[in-house]
């Protein structure tokens, strides 16, 4: 495993990192999670990402249960707030109030003393960004939360943050996670330049496309029972962003590049992520401890500008 600065900051985070939405405290049972998390962190991973909103913490209990058997200071452990946890009014959003209580509610779930990086999983316009960053802040302050960064926030939400924070003397975000895959190349337009100038690191998520770029979809075939695509309670994002006959066609050509290159799809889909040198870590998961062995060795993929070129072609930006 290679491991590469979160921009900036000293911090280091392995370049493949393992997630948990829909998989963890979900739909994979703790018998196999053990497994895909021991895959991962005998693979060499360091960087584990959760949310409070998983499952409703579902996914942060069941990585404090599993994680206990490995040092934490080995772990770099990111989790986010800001999506409803109930139906009260303070129960959702970048509040002070619901920032600090979601707080001190993921460190019990994961079972854990302090977060690593504690991340805003959205931006949230009615909360005033003096609140919010003032907040985090003090968290940091407490010890409770080491770096903190955002998800899916605008380049000019993101430098509006950065500015205030010189303003109000308060420490700056260290990182971004926004989707990127082949198919979701927005971030390259501003939010990457931005990112790069002012190294804030990004952990970019949805490498494989829910798994439409690892090629195991076809065009007009049902998909097979037991992948993320053939469950109705996992596959709504997916079938709303990737469930097309061209983009699942595009996926089988996909497959072609890989092999003229002696890799798996999957493997060239998460080396295409880490070419960006603005992307510190790409963040799949697994169902299966074969996945993430499979997913792991993309770490060392280097890929030639003649296949860069044909992905460009395939998957214009
Ligand atoms: N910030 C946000 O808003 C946000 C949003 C989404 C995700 N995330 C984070 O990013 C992480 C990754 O997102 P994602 O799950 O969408 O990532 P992904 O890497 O695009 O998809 C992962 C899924 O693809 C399938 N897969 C993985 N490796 C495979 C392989 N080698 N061969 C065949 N199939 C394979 C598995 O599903 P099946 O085996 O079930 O088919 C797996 O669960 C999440 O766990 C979460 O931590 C963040």
């Amino acid at each position: 495993m290679q491991y590469r600065q979160l921009g900036k900051w000293g911090i280091k985070l392995s370049k493949i990192g393992l997630g948990s939405y829909l998989t963890y405290g979900f739909k994979v049972e703790d018998s196999i999670a053990k497994g895909c998390i021991a895959a991962a962190i005998d693979g060499g991973v360091n960087f584990i990402d959760t949310a409070n909103a998983y499952n409703y913490g579902g996914a942060e209990e069941a990585l404090g249960r599993l994680l206990k058997d490995y040092r934490r200071d080995s772990l770099v452990v990111a989790t986010k707030v800001w999506a409803p946890m109930d139906d009260g009014p303070n129960d959702q959003g970048l509040s002070r109030k619901h920032i600090y209580e979601q707080c001190e509610a993921s460190l019990r779930r994961l079972q854990m003393d302090y977060i690593d990086l504690y991340q805003f999983h959205r931006f949230d316009p009615n909360t005033p960004l003096e609140e919010t960053l003032t907040a985090i802040e003090d968290l940091c302050r407490q010890g409770k939360v080491l770096y903190w960064g955002v998800s899916e926030w605008t380049a000019a939400q993101i430098a509006e943050a950065n500015g205030l924070c010189r303003q109000l003397g308060v420490r700056s975000m260290s990182s971004n996670q926004p989707r990127y895959n082949c198919f979701w190349r927005q971030p390259e337009a501003e939010v990457f330049p931005y990112c790069s100038e002012h190294g804030i690191g990004q952990v970019v998520f949805s490498p494989l496309a829910h798994g439409v770029l690892t090629g195991k979809y076809r065009p007009g075939a049902a998909p097979k029972k037991g992948t993320r695509a053939a469950d109705p309670d996992q596959n709504s994002v997916m079938m709303s962003l990737y469930w097309t006959d061209e983009k699942l066609r595009q996926g089988r050509k996909f497959v072609t590049l890989a092999n003229d290159m002696g890799v798996t799809a999957a493997q060239l889909a998460l080396a295409w992520c880490l070419r960006q040198p603005i992307v510190t870590s790409t963040i799949t998961s697994g169902t299966k401890p074969e996945q993430i062995t499979e997913n792991l060795k993309a770490a060392e993929v280097e890929i030639p500008d003649d296949i860069l070129m044909k992905i460009d072609q395939l998957f214009p930006a």
